[in-house]
């Protein structure tokens, strides 16, 4: 990926969504669709974002096994090259969906992503029913157990992503949450600037709003894609 940006396209249709990734694909090296515009265009948007950059599809499965894997394969049929899982799908599933990737690969480049803590958690909103320890603690099991059945693709913040690239140096960590000085945190809580995720480790960067609601998509882009190349 030429730039490690993934812009989350979060809006409602898609030709907003197509014009919006239009504008900003010289500044970022792909798209995040998620199940707002999944579920209403499906394989179709897919395709069409495909266009201009990677897709990076984000439905976050999280269900039985051989739903999980019939899921990820679709996700690779309609021609996605990332998707995301849960981590917490358990150690049994994560094994076959490695086996399924090690098989995808054969045929084109297709990475799983196992998401650890969701980026709008932190220690004073986190689940109640969460073991009692630090969310850090808690990433760096989920991530663990990803890389101990043999996947490499994380989710995870800015925060924790310097300590786990020192412990699997061969991770390809993904991190939302990102934000300029100026931007709003909105609903997220362990947030970063782009420069400082990069240094920290991040192979690429989730960048929703401060993109999507700017006055100006483009120029805001080109603002990460900037403060990354610093
Ligand atoms: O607008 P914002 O930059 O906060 O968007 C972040 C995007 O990344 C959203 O689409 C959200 O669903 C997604 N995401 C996240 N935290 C994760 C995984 C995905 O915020 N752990």
């Amino acid at each position: 990926m030429k730039i490690p940006i993934f812009v989350a396209l979060d809006v409602d249709c898609k030709n907003e969504a197509l014009t919006l990734a239009k504008k900003v694909a010289p500044y970022v090296g792909g798209f995040k669709l998620g199940p707002r515009l999944l579920i209403k265009y499906g394989e179709s948007i897919i395709q069409e974002v495909a266009k201009l950059g990677e897709v990076f599809v984000d439905n976050k499965y999280h269900d039985i096994p051989s739903t999980v894997y019939s899921a990820v394969q679709s996700t690779f049929d309609a021609g996605a090259t990332y998707v995301t899982i849960h981590a917490s799908n358990g150690h049994e599933c994560l094994k076959k969906l490695a086996q399924l990737e090690r098989e995808l690969n054969k045929q084109r480049f297709f990475k799983i992503l196992v998401v650890t803590v969701l980026t709008s958690f932190d220690e004073n909103n986190k689940p109640s029913n969460w073991q009692d320890k630090p969310l850090s603690d808690q990433v760096y099991d989920l991530a663990r157990e990803a890389f101990s059945a043999g996947l490499s693709g994380i989710v995870c913040s800015g925060v924790e992503v310097k300590s786990l690239k020192e412990k699997f140096p061969q991770g390809f960590f993904v991190t939302p949450g990102i934000r300029l000085a100026e931007n709003s945190a909105d609903d997220q809580k362990r947030i970063l600037t782009p420069g400082e995720a990069i240094r920290r480790g991040a192979s690429a960067l989730v960048v929703g709003r401060p993109i999507v609601k700017a006055q100006q998509p483009e120029e805001a882009a080109s603002r990460f894609a900037q403060a990354i190349s610093m």
